[in-house]
This record gives structure tokens, sequence and C-alpha cells, in this order.
């Protein structure tokens, strides 16, 4: 990918057809990978100049000052979009609107044009009259379009918002046009003119979204020997407490699950594969969900680290995420690794993970949409069941703490140093302190 690209992620369809989530999903995997990206979403800009409550004759095409101020929305939103991606070197910008006319189409991309911003339309077609209502029932009511309104009114407007719509509305088949049409949530999925590296790899993980309900269960290893002498990284086997853990496993994730099918992900340690031993399911193990590689330090205690390579230490603690073990990773490297793994995890239904601190910290943060600076300080316990339900813009999340005691592992965010007083422009130690104030 060449620095300079830049893409908008223009969304096209009726509403209750996904857009939103669409856009909030490929925008959540890019920050996750460090691709600097942006919604703008033009419901917002509406609801900002236009207020909040506009019943559907607002959005009836033949109303004239509502197509006026619809079109006044989406051009400030546009206009901003442009301007991130000037101003604050932006990379992929997702435009979040209906876009279904091919007027509405041609505007943004001639604008775009001039500024050498690649388009590539995301267009959701659903012909699934259940869904589409239950996308009414499970989001659009909430909305602050509906607030204090009667459920029965709201939903029954939403649907006319919807049909005005319709009569204005055309599928993309702009053949000179980059798009990609997700057709029913992806069962069929027509793609046109996609190009390069960064385009590629927003249309795979699309291909790759469902949005069938299930649970991803996380779990650390049970405690290990490394764990209780306070060493990094290794290979060695559970200790007895967390022999137990592993024994407790399978009736906790029974009891947490039911009957429903499940499949068991390790890395290729023996503390994970130890902890999955006794789950009946199916079980797979990757290299990618090993633990972060700490390189020389591996087999170390934090202290020991410290003594032996005390600036390595310190610029540890000065930016965590980014710090790479001499001869080993980074979380930057880690998350970079894991990228498949988040890949097929779009791709699967119910899945748990039995893995290490670091590499569930990345997968964690990918789900919650947690910044790079607070990712390697996430609190994973040892003994503990961490299940992430996906919803409609969302994870819900519920942890089962394990009656089973463990060693805690994790090393809080070290309180930045305060900082030298400064005396005529220069800092000064606190040696010759007395020297200057006496
Ligand atoms: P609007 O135009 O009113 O903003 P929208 O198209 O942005 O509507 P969303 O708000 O994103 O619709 O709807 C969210 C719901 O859509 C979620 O409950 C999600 O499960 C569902 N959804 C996600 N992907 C799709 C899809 N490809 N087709 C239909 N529904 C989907
Ligand atoms: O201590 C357990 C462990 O999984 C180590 O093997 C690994 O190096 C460490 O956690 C990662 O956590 P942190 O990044 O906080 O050092």
């Amino acid at each position: 990918m060449s620095s300079d690209t830049k893409i908008a992620c223009v969304m096209v369809g009726l509403p209750a057809r996904g857009k939103t989530y669409i856009a909030q999903k490929v925008c959540r995997y890019l920050q996750w990978l460090s691709v600097s990206t942006k919604v703008f979403n033009v419901g917002n800009y509406r609801r900002k100049l236009h207020g909040a409550h506009q019943m559907h004759s607002f959005f009836d095409p033949n109303n004239k000052e509502g197509e006026i101020a619809r079109r006044e929305a989406a051009s400030e939103a546009l206009k901003d979009m442009l301007r991130w991606f000037e101003d604050e070197n932006g990379t992929v910008a997702i435009f979040d609107a209906t876009n279904s006319t091919r007027e509405r189409r041609f505007f943004i991309l001639n604008h775009c044009k001039k500024q050498n911003i690649q388009v590539i339309f995301i267009e959701s077609v659903c012909q699934d009259e259940n869904l589409i209502l239950q996308n009414i029932m499970d989001v659009k009511l909430s909305s602050p379009d509906y607030k204090d309104m009667d459920p029965e009114k709201a939903a029954e407007d939403f649907r006319a918002r919807i049909s005005h719509y319709e009569e204005a509305y055309e599928t993309i088949t702009e053949n000179d046009y980059t798009y990609i049409k997700l057709i029913n949530v992806g069962s069929q999925v027509v793609i046109n003119m996609i190009q390069g590296y960064l385009q590629s790899r927003i249309v795979y993980y699309l291909m790759n979204l469902h949005i069938m309900p299930r649970s991803i269960f996380f779990s650390r290893h049970g405690e290990s020997i490394f764990n209780l002498l306070g060493k990094i990284g290794g290979d060695s086997d559970l200790s007895p407490r967390g022999r137990k853990y592993a024994n407790a496993l399978p009736k906790l994730i029974h009891e947490h699950l039911g009957n429903q099918p499940l499949t068991v992900w390790t890395s290729t340690m023996r503390r994970t594969i130890q902890t999955a031993e006794a789950l009946p399911y199916t079980k797979l193990q990757w290299k990618a969900l090993d633990e972060l590689d700490a390189g020389v330090c591996d087999g170390m205690t934090y202290e020991e680290i410290e003594e032996r390579y005390p600036e390595d230490y310190s610029n540890r603690d000065e930016d965590k995420f980014n710090y790479r073990y001499r001869g080993g990773e980074s979380y930057r490297d880690v998350v970079l690794r894991l990228e498949p793994v988040i890949m097929e995890l779009e791709r699967q239904q119910n899945i748990l993970i039995v893995g290490h601190q670091a590499i569930l910290r990345c997968i964690y943060a990918y789900f919650h949409n947690l910044p790079h600076d607070d990712l390697p300080y996430i609190k994973i316990p040892l003994h503990t069941i961490i299940k992430l339900t996906p919803k409609a813009y969302g994870c819900a999340e519920v942890r089962y703490k394990v009656d089973i005691d463990a060693v805690d592992t994790h090393r809080p965010k070290p309180q930045p140093k305060p900082p030298k007083p400064v005396v005529n422009g220069n800092s000064i130690s606190s040696s010759n302190l007395t020297n200057v104030t006496s």
C-alpha cells in the first residue's frame, strides 16, 4: 500500500440494511490494523442541522424542502470528509448514508476525484422482510429520531420512510465504478473494478462478515509453572492449580453454552493445549496464537529484565504497544500476525480461544475497539472466562471468575514521572536543585 493511498468507502442502500453496522465494523477493523480511518454519518449531520424529530414526509422525494435539507446534510458531511483527508492525512473514510441515487453517487465521486481519493461503493441489498423488521426493532426504535415515541408509531413511520427511499432508489449498475454489492448479508456478493491492496483487504473482510447469533469465549491457559515463578514466556507446564482449572473448564463452559456446538482454538504451547485437554469439542491449534515473543528476555522475571536491560525496560514502559523485545516482538507485531485469526473469527460461530495474556488483549481490543495505548494494559486475569456476544453495534460482555486461586500477572501502567522543574527555560535535575534555589 502506498502511503498516499486515500480511499472513501461510500455506503449505498435503503434504510435498515446494515450500512451503519458495516461502516462501524470496517472502521474498527482498519483502526485495529493502525490504518487511520473515520466514519462520516450523514444522519448525524441531518439531526444537527435540521433537528432529530423529522417524520417520514421529510424523506419523501417529492418534498422539495426535505430534499434540499437532506442534500445540505450530505454536502456538509462530504466537506468534512474531504477536509479530514487533507488536514489530518486520513487513509480511509467511510461515508455512511443511503447514497441511493445515481445523481448522489456521481456528486460524491466527482468531489473525491478532484482530491485524488479512490472511491469504493459498498451496497447492501436485503430482501428479507423479517430481517428488515428485526433491524427496525433492534436499532431504529432506539435511534434519536424516535426518542420518547410510541414504538409502534415509530416502526410505522420508519417503514413509511423506507417506502419513500424505495421510490427513488437506484441500485448500483455503474459499470465504471469500483463497488462491492452484498446481497442478503453476503449470501451473494458482486464485486467490480476492485484495485490495490487496501481495497482488496476491505472487500475480503466484508465477504467474511455474518450476523448469526453466537458467542466468543476467551480463557487464558490455567496457571503455569512460569506464572508461579514470575517468569515471562517459555513453554512450561500447568501448575497444580492450573491443572485444577483445566479439569473444571468443561463443566463451566457447558454451563454457559448449553448444548450448542463449539470449536476450541489453542496456541501450539503446552499450557494452552493442557488447559483445553478435557474439553469435549473440536480443537484447532494456531501458531499465530502463540504468546508474544519476548526475545532475549524470554524466561526472565520483570525484575531480571529491569536489572539486565534497564533501558529496554523503561522504553517498554514509555510505549508498550510499539516496544519490540530484542529478537522478539511488539504488541504491534502481534496484532499483524493475528489478522488472519480475526478474519477467521468473523467467519465462525461459537469459538473458545484458550490463549495467552498478550494475545487475548489484542483480540479483545478488536472486539471492543480499544485504543492501542490502552491495549497492552487490558486486564485478562488467569482463571477467568470472558464471554463476548456481538450485538448490533458492539459486543456484550460477561466475565466469570472461577474459584481457583492463581497468581496475578498484570503489571499496571506506570504513573508518568513528574516533569522536571524548569528555571529560565532550562530543566534542572534534582542534584543541582539546591544550588539554583539557594
Ligand atoms: P439507516 O439507513 O437508517 O441508517 P442502516 O442501513 O445504516 O440504516 P443499520 O443501522 O446498520 O442500518 O442496521 C443495523 C442492523 O443491521 C443490525 O442489527 C445488523 O445485525 C443488521 N445487518 C448487518 N449487516 C446487514 C446486512 N448486510 N443486511 C441486512 N442487515 C444487516
Ligand atoms: O506473564 C505471562 C505472560 O503471558 C508472558 O508470557 C508474556 O510475556 C506476558 O504475559 C505478556 O504481558 P506483558 O505484555 O504485560 O508483559
